[in-house]
């Protein structure tokens, strides 16, 4: 058996003498920063911020196994639930070991396939609102900057789906729950990457608005838990079909384990947290993709039509399992701009993973997008490929083909719940952008680039539409 690998014999990629690699992290594209260092020192190595160290892995067995050890030998890195929980936030993406399983189980079976249909008609809502603003935006022949407008699209989405809060941010109708998400979210961000928790000494102005924003949220979805409850009491029939995930949260609660209010309240916010970010910057990358090759939409609105005809939209969830070319070109998006490139792990205890010994309380940098690009892994890996996910195997495009290696939605037992809602929501905001749409980049691509906060989302993506039926 060869030597067991330590930390002390790994590479590390060059550093400042006291600060180690501290300056480097502070960039807002840190994952590339990773990147980088993968090409210079391999797939794992060490960095250290100020005498603390840190492994980072890009090797994709590696990553996986660590993934699928959870909940027992790894947690999400520590800093995560700290601040979370300093905000009063406790849910199933904070939690760990046995008090995790106590939120999965509950949170994962609101959002399963079957309540996901039956949200449905809240997509397709926000979705129509979307096209009619889009539209008009198109007749000013203005470019669209199509990130934020699409995060305003899946606010407003989250919002009714966790709790029945119907927003119209979309049509930039400010609303002061939105005004305070806006002020939490970054907040979560600088707080998990601050290197000194200066708030928990000096309480700067936007430690105090944040404080008051979390405050003025809590009584606000409380106020809605109460009236959830009444609403299941007088209207029983809502047990089989709830109407928002928090109905069918407290469904889930009455066969789970006791779930305090505070805690409901909790896994609310995570789905807003959660949800919102992620899916909008997918949708973003499939447009920014989709406006290079116009070929691509072609086929995307010839599969619509076909589809759902002379709607707009989808017309229910079932036409959502017909959108097969819809739905590679966003496998393809997932692989290449994956919003989650990188997860935090931390060891429970001590052991081995490929004859490397991992001490405990190590926290484990899984680089997981550099695995989505390797040639051993998918053909021409580069190249926006949408076909590789229609191909059958005796096709040269399926040499290599290993979807496994994908971690967008990461893997084990703590993979992505909110998969389902992100693919419905993602299948009809693309097909219906494309069925109405002729689309082209507003700027070079080279000047769309990836940057991190919490999610890796494309710059200065600016799209210029142009209405096929108001033509
Ligand atoms: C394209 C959109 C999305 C992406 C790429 C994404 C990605 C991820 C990833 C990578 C994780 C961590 C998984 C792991 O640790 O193995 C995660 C966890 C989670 N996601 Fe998503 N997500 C998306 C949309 C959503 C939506 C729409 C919701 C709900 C409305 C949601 C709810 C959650 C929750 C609750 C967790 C925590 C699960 C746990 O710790 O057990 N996500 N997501």
């Amino acid at each position: 058996m060869s030597e067991i690998l330590k930390i002390k014999d790994l590479p590390s990629p060059k550093g400042q003498f006291i600060l180690g690699h501290l300056n480097d992290f502070k960039a807002d594209n840190k994952h590339q920063v990773l990147e980088d260092w993968v090409k210079e020192c391999g797939e794992l190595f060490k960095i250290h911020f100020v005498g603390k160290e840190f492994i980072v892995s890009a090797n994709h067995d590696m990553n996986n196994q660590i993934l699928k050890l959870r909940p027992e030998k790894f947690r999400r890195f520590y800093k995560l639930n700290e601040i979370m929980e300093e905000m009063g936030i406790v849910g199933v993406f904070n939690t760990e070991g046995e008090d995790w399983k106590r939120h999965r189980k509950p949170s994962s079976e609101a959002l399963n396939l079957r309540k996901v249909n039956g949200f449905y008609p809240i997509i397709a809502n926000k979705t129509e609102i979307l096209l009619e603003k889009w539209k008009s935006l198109a007749l000013k022949n203005q470019c669209i900057n199509v990130q934020q407008e699409l995060m305003k699209y899946t606010v407003d989405i989250t919002t009714t789906i966790a709790f029945g809060y119907n927003l119209d941010t979309i049509n930039d109708k400010s609303d002061s729950l939105q005004q305070h998400l806006e002020r939490i979210f970054p907040m979560i961000n600088e707080r998990i990457t601050a290197p000194i928790p200066i708030w928990r000494f000096y309480k700067r102005n936007k430690d105090k608005e944040l404080e008051s924003s979390l405050k003025t949220i809590e009584a606000l979805v409380l106020e809605f838990i109460q009236k959830a409850k009444d609403r299941l009491t007088t209207n029983p029939a809502l047990r089989e079909n709830p109407s928002n995930f928090l109905e069918a949260l407290l469904v889930e609660k009455e066969n789970a384990s006791h779930f305090s209010d505070k805690e409901i309240y909790g896994n609310v916010f995570t789905i807003l947290l959660a949800g919102e970010d992620t899916t909008s910057n997918s949708i973003s990358w499939v447009l920014y993709y989709l406006a290079q090759h116009p070929e691509m939409v072609n086929k995307i609105r010839e599969e619509a039509i076909a589809t759902f005809d002379n709607n707009s939209i989808p017309q229910n969830h079932q036409d959502l399992k017909k959108l097969k070319y819809t739905n590679a070109v966003i496998q393809e998006t997932l692989r290449l701009k994956p919003v989650t490139p990188n997860l935090y792990m931390q060891a429970n205890e001590e052991l081995i993973i490929n004859n490397f010994l991992i001490p405990k309380d190590t926290t484990i940098m899984l680089q997981n997008k550099v695995a989505h690009t390797q040639e051993k892994h998918f053909y021409k890996p580069n190249t926006f490929l949408p076909e590789r996910w229609l191909a059958s195997n005796k096709c040269p495009i399926s040499a290599n083909h290993s979807p496994e290696v994908i971690k967008t939605f990461g893997a084990g037992s703590r993979f992505c719940p909110g998969k389902n809602l992100a693919m419905h929501e993602m299948l009809t905001a693309i097909s219906s952008i494309c069925k109405e749409f002729d689309f082209t980049l507003g700027v070079h691509k080279n000047d769309v680039t990836e940057k991190f906060s919490f999610t890796m989302f494309p710059e200065n993506l600016l799209i210029k539409f142009s209405s096929i039926s108001s033509k």
